[in-house]
């Protein structure tokens, strides 16, 4: 074993891949001449469409068809997204919003900047993501929304949250920034709540150019606020005569975004399932390691894999997780050792209250009736963040890098193994 040891290239040995793994090659030649075409047109007519233009309402209609049908309006990102649908469903500031434990800062910002209060609900066990349980132990008769983002790409228990919430007449909006083509017993994810938000920056399955986001409703009356909410309040869809109906920010796409968005969409299933095919590939050349487990899932329940959560088991190991992503990035695969920047209650804005100025608003408003000092102690994301890790990879791999991730577990793991 100390052969093995010295081996690794944490150690000085040389590591399985010499050169880095190559980047995402998701923007391609169709992306480009979709918007040389967008631009040719824009020079023959001297006009530039802001907004709500032909390719934008393009867009929407398609990726309103590929979640069976609705409506869908796109924004500027993702955290505008969640933002927009928060307006939309009209809360009334210092209600709670239960959101899911892990999630980006772009995800939860959102419902203080609306004097709304976060309720963290744990994660369910073994997941990023929260559930049903852990979600009907935060509501109250403040509840006034919840939030189930669906991480990684794997989808949450969403049936059983919307069974739980539809009981209780709560709206759901779904955070989708991370699980695009993602499916829960079949259906996509997204097409389960009131309102849903996927942010289509170029980090995502499918991306609107550099930034973007999709709000998503079947609901024709929400998706008309959501329209307004994008947009300064405009009275859109009001009466001849209707005037700015609310305070709210230009959140609005742009019809470039819209075409590069288009081309995207009709890249997205295929992707989905390059990515898919990829983790197979993995849990198979990983199958006799003890000392990892790669996520697997029931029949109907279909990850789009945005990262690949790896459980480590250290009582079957001679070394901790830390170090044994410290070999695994020292072979040349990135590897994050936790999710701890996707947990709320670790950062700085969240536990010093930094919203509003000092002001410690919207948990310190006499307005808010519930305890602004409340407590998430969250022991199921807290065992996530001891027990799991993080493989980034993406669908521009090929076998090269596939067998290279498999050497690298291998090597890896033969060097720690404690047997
Ligand atoms: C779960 C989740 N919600 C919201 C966002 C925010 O999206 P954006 O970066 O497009 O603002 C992200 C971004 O990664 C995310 O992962």
């Amino acid at each position: 074993m100390k052969d093995k040891l010295s081996e690794l290239a944490l150690h000085g040995g040389t590591p399985v891949r010499d050169t880095p793994f190559p980047p995402r090659a998701h923007i391609g030649i169709e992306e480009k001449e979709a918007a040389v075409a967008y631009l040719d047109q824009v020079l023959a007519t001297g006009t530039l469409r802001s907004y709500q233009g032909e390719e934008e309402e393009a867009y929407c209609a398609q990726f309103a068809d590929y979640l069976g049908g609705g409506y869908a309006d796109a924004v500027s990102s993702g955290s505008t997204a969640i933002y927009v649908a928060l307006l939309a469903l009209q809360l009334d500031a210092f209600s709670e919003v239960i959101i899911g434990p892990f999630t980006d800062p772009g995800g939860i910002m959102p419902i203080p900047l609306q004097c709304l209060i976060p309720m963290i609900a744990d994660a369910a066990p073994g997941s990023y993501n929260t559930g049903p349980e852990q979600i009907e132990a935060l509501i109250s008769p403040r509840t006034s929304a919840i939030i189930v983002p669906h991480i990684a790409g794997e989808p949450a228990d969403i049936g059983a949250i919307m069974e739980l919430a539809r009981a209780r007449g709560i709206p759901v909006i779904e955070d989708c920034a991370q699980s695009h083509g993602a499916r829960y017993k079949g259906q996509l994810l997204g097409s389960f709540g009131d309102i849903s938000a996927f942010s289509t920056m170029t980090g995502k399955h499918h991306s609107s150019g550099a930034q973007g986001g999709v709000v998503f409703t079947r609901d024709e009356q929400l998706y008309q606020s959501v329209r307004r909410m994008a947009d300064r309040g405009k009275p859109h869809f009001l009466p001849e005569g209707a005037t700015n109906m609310q305070a709210t920010l230009n959140f609005n796409q742009t019809d470039l975004a819209a075409v590069v968005g288009q081309v995207q969409l009709r890249k997205l299933p295929d992707l989905v399932e390059r990515r898919r095919a990829i983790v197979g590939q993995l849990i198979e050349g990983t199958a006799d390691l003890e000392m990892i487990t790669l996520p697997q899932y029931p029949p109907g329940m279909d990850s789009s894999f945005w990262f690949l959560p790896v459980a480590f088991h250290p009582e079957r190991a001679s070394c901790d997780k830390e170090t044994f992503c410290a070999s695994v990035r020292a072979e040349g695969l990135p590897v994050t050792d936790d999710y701890r920047t996707g947990l709320p209650q670790l950062q700085e804005w969240y536990t010093k209250r930094r919203v509003f100025g000092s002001s410690g608003y919207p948990w310190t408003s006499p307005l808010y009736k519930g305890d602004p000092d409340r407590d998430f102690p969250n022991p199921n994301a807290h065992a996530m963040l001891q027990s799991h890790f993080n493989m980034h990879f993406h669908e521009s791999w090929g076998v090269q890098e596939v067998d290279d991730i498999i050497a690298v577990f291998h090597k890896v793991a033969a060097a720690y193994s404690s047997g």
